[in-house]
This record gives structure tokens, sequence and C-alpha cells, in this order.
């Protein structure tokens, strides 16, 4: 979806010696300066920086043709050729790249609320100024998971992708998981640490990982997704014995984002229905999603001809998302260079898919419940009632009855039929605290 369209005339020229300016100068755009100006042999030159009370963010680093300033104006009428968005945010961001690019400059954002949001209405623009906007820093930050969809897979007919996305909710819940704490704990250390917002809602929630989806779901499915239309639940409710139970079956959990064309796209049958969500899931100790320790993103894209790619790495951090926001100048001036005119031709078309959430998988249902005699003979009940299966059931010995934890595992059915079901269970008197229901994918 990154548009790329060739500016010509004057620009094919400056790209000789590509300016370009910072809108942003905190972790990501004082990473980019750095690399900007300890890079040889580019012809990349940073020639301003944007910032909001701009005397207290100088540096003695940067060299002193460098212009700082807190206006726009003087962004909008200076020779950049490349407008480099790193603040962050809706206002006056928007507004901002929309008039960048109608100044005939390209735009690079590492903003993942912004291209979630906005982002086929930005491109369009781009394409009708004839200039180009990349926003490759957006998901999974260093990791060039947006170009490799993009060009690296473009031969491809891909229908699924899936992956770790946000690298506070794995470094929370890799915690938990090695030190057998709970939730309130990991977060309040993960907070210390710098790994989690002091308002962690966003992460927390899966907010986040679904702007990020919705992003990859548009450049590597051509699916336009609002990222509201994706379900996103938080990995609050999960506990140490969670880690328990997922082990013993053989698994563990993450926080997955997950988008899948639920009939595979082909000559005669386009998918037009997009499975997409994000919540904690069961996966398999032997995925690679299962791997992924702390801060670490992943991404895996299935495509019906090559099979699986997986790309890993850095999902945050001032240098690694400066490094992707360097290779999209990087893209835009070599475009420039050769003067070559490259245009989204050949990509797909855009499909609007009925997005939903009900996936037919196992199911994976943990109960904190006040012992007493018949309390499984009334779970089994209600679940073949709704004509779901029992496939397991486990019980951690030696655990006080008045919090007693035990699991029971679901064949294969879909997810709302399972809601259903815990609609009724979740009044059940003898709970403790609501089922938790995740899926095992
Ligand atoms: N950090 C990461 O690991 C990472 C990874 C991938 C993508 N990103 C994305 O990159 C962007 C920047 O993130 P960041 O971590 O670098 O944020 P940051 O450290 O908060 O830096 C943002 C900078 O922009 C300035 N700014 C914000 N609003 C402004 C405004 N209206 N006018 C002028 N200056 C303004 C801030 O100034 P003040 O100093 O006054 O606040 C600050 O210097 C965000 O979109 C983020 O989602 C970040």
């Amino acid at each position: 979806m990154t548009s790329k369209l060739d500016s010509s005339g004057a620009s094919a020229t400056a790209a000789q010696n590509c300016n370009v300016a910072l809108l942003g100068f905190g972790t990501v755009g004082s990473s980019v300066a750095k690399i900007l100006c300890e890079r040889s042999n580019t012809h990349l030159r940073l020639t301003h920086v944007l910032n909001r009370n701009v005397a207290r963010k100088k540096v003695d680093w940067l060299p002193s043709s460098v212009q700082w300033t807190e206006k726009i104006d003087d962004i909008l009428s200076s020779n950049a050729d490349i407008v480099v968005e790193v603040m962050g945010g809706l206002d006056p961001t928007e507004d901002w790249i929309r008039r960048a690019l109608t100044s005939g400059k390209s735009v690079v954002t590492a903003n993942k609320q912004l291209v979630a949001q906005c982002g086929p209405e930005l491109i369009d623009l781009a394409r009708r100024m004839k200039r180009q906007i990349h926003f490759g820093a957006s998901v999974a930050g260093g990791v060039p998971v947006i170009s490799g969809l993009h060009e690296g897979l473009a031969g491809d007919e891909l229908f699924k992708i899936c992956g770790i996305l946000n690298g506070t909710c794995n470094y929370i819940l890799s915690q938990i998981e090695s030190n057998g704490i709970p939730f309130a704990t990991a977060l309040r250390e993960a907070q210390k640490l710098g790994f989690a917002e002091a308002d962690p809602t966003e992460d927390i929630d899966g907010l986040d990982a679904r702007a990020k989806l919705a992003i990859l779901a548009r450049v590597g499915l051509h699916c336009n997704v609002r990222p509201e239309s994706i379900l996103a639940r938080s990995i609050s409710a999960i506990d140490a014995v969670d880690f328990e139970y997922a082990n013993q079956l053989g698994c563990t959990i993450r926080q997955i984002s997950w988008a899948e064309l639920i009939a595979k796209p082909s000559p005669v049958h386009q998918g037009d229905e997009l499975f997409a969500a994000v919540q904690p899931a069961l996966v398999d100790l032997s995925s690679p999603l299962a791997r992924v320790e702390g801060s670490q993103n992943l991404v895996i894209a299935t495509g019906t001809y090559g099979g699986q790619t997986v790309f890993g790495g850095h999902g945050a951090g001032g240098h690694p998302a400066a490094v992707a926001v360097v290779s999209d100048i990087l893209a835009i001036a070599r475009s420039h260079q050769a003067a070559v005119t490259m245009t989204d031709a050949g990509q797909p078309d855009e499909k609007t898919p009925t997005v939903t959430a009900d996936l037919a998988t196992k199911h994976y249902l943990r109960f904190l419940v006040k012992d007493h005699p018949g309390i499984i003979a009334s779970l089994a009940t209600i679940l073949s009632q709704c004509g779901i299966n029992i496939d397991s059931v486990l019980q951690k010995p030696n655990c006080p009855k008045s919090h007693l934890p035990f699991l029971i595992t679901l064949e294969e059915c879909k997810a709302a039929l399972v809601e259903q079901a815990l609609q009724q269970i979740n009044s059940l008197d003898f709970l403790v605290q609501p089922c938790l229901h995740l899926p095992i994918l």
C-alpha cells in the first residue's frame, strides 16, 4: 500500500543531495538525526529540526548548518525534499503531513495511529501530488515487515499474517511465565524499567497492536480494515497458573495479532471475510511465536505459493525505529535518483472484507471456583446444551478449596459458541471470578 510515485523535475536533481527535515526530536527523532549525521556515503543531508520549545532540545553534535525551528511554515517553505514525522499523535500531525505533501515534499512517518486511521487518504494525496509516503517504522519498529510484505513478498498471494506486535505485552507475559509472578507485579516492574507507559491501557488492552494489525492487513492482505473493527482483548486476566496449565498442554501464552482471509484468494474465489483479532492465546511451544522473549516482535506471513516467511527483531527503541525511518528515506532518495517511475501498478485491488473474530479453534477455559461437588457436571451440562465437546479437564493438586483453579479444554468450535455458553456459566454462584477464555491456536 505504500505509495511510490516518482517525484520529477527539481526533486530528481535535488536527490543527488537529498534534504531531510525532522518533525520531532524525541527518542526516535534524535536517533534518526544521529544516523543521518554519523553514516557516511549517503546523499542524505539533515537540514531542519522542528520541535516545540526547541531551545531545550538543541544538541551540540548536529552540524551548525541544521536549522532548529518551532514553526511548520519554516519546513514547508524550505528546500527539504523529505519530511520525517516522528512526533506521534494525530493532531497537528495529520494536518502537517497533508500540508507537507501538498507543498511537494515526500513524507516518512513512524506513527501507527495516524497510518491506521488515515493511511489510505494520505497515500491517495501523495499519489495525486506525485510524491511518496513511507511508514516502515509504524509496525514492529526496526523489523522490515512493511517493505518485506509490500515488496519482498509481492509475488505471492498472502492470506494470513500473525505475530507478536506489542513488546510491552510480550515482556509482561514473559515475566509472569519465567518468574511465576501475578500480572499486577509484572506490570509494575515493566513500568519501573520503562517497558510500559504510566497509563498502559493502549498496550495491555490490545489497542496498539490492533492499529498495527490493521496496517499489516492493508499492506499484506490488501484489505481495507478500520482498527475499531478488529477485536482487541486484554492480557490483564492472565495469571501465573495459566502458564502452568498451558505448559501441561505443550503450549505457552502470548498476545497474538492474527489476520486471515477465510476463503483463500484465488482467481475463482476472492476472500471477502477476514478473521482479525488481537488477544492472548495459547501457542504451541514449537511455534516461533512461543520463543519470542521480552520486548521482541515477530511476524509470520503465509502465502499460497511461498508458504511461511518469518520477520523478527527489535520492535521498539530509538535506534531500531530510526533504522526503519532512514531505510524509508533512502528508498525515496533512491527512487528520485534513478528517476524511475515506481507506482502501485501490479498491486491487487484493495478489498473491504467483513471482519469477524469468530474463528474455529480449540479453546482453553480456566475457572477459579469455591469447590463443592457437582461443579464439573454443571459446566458439562451447559457446554453440551450449546453443542460443545469437552476435550480435557486438568486440576492442579493442593490448591485452597476456596480459590480452586482448574481447566477445561474444548474441542474445535467457533469462539461465538463458547462465548454464548460462558454467558450462562459466568452467572453460576461457585465462580470466584469470570472464566478466562483463550483460543488455542
Ligand atoms: N519509541 C519507539 O520505540 C518507537 C518505535 C516505533 C515507532 N514509534 C513512533 O514514533 C513516533 C515518535 O515516538 P518517540 O518515542 O520518539 O516519541 P517522543 O520521545 O515522545 O518524541 C516526540 C517528540 O516530538 C515532539 N512533539 C510532539 N508533539 C509536538 C508538537 N505538536 N509540536 C512540536 N513538537 C512535538 C516532542 O516534544 P516534547 O519534548 O515537548 O514532548 C518530542 O520531542 C510515535 O509516533 C511513535 O509511535 C516509536
